[in-house]
């Protein structure tokens, strides 16, 4: 079975994780330039631009989709935290 793959193009990385895998975990096994506060999609911290694969992330819940219009976050933009990884995806970090 074909595992999903992020690729963190801020850190030149890309790493297979398995279905529905959480980013969170992901990076908290890879160092990665993803930062991470309060992780639970409060701070904004996490937020990363995805380049390519948005719909094969979790699909925004009301809270998260709250918080990102409070920060006047771009379409692209989630909070990791918030994201689980059901396929290839393309990410970097926000500036
Ligand atoms: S770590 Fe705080 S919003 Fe994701």
């Amino acid at each position: 079975m074909k595992l999903p793959k992020v690729e963190i193009t801020t850190d030149n990385k890309t790493i297979a994780v398995a279905d529905g895998y959480a980013l969170i975990d992901m990076c908290d096994d890879h160092d990665t330039s993803i930062l991470f506060g309060c992780r639970d999609g409060a701070c904004g911290a996490c937020m990363v631009r995805v380049l390519d694969g948005a719909e094969n992330l979790s699909p925004m819940q009301d809270d998260e989709r709250d918080f990102l219009e409070t920060m006047a976050a771009e379409p692209d933009e989630r909070l990791a935290c918030q994201c689980r990884v059901r396929g290839d995806v393309r990410l970097e970090v926000s500036e």
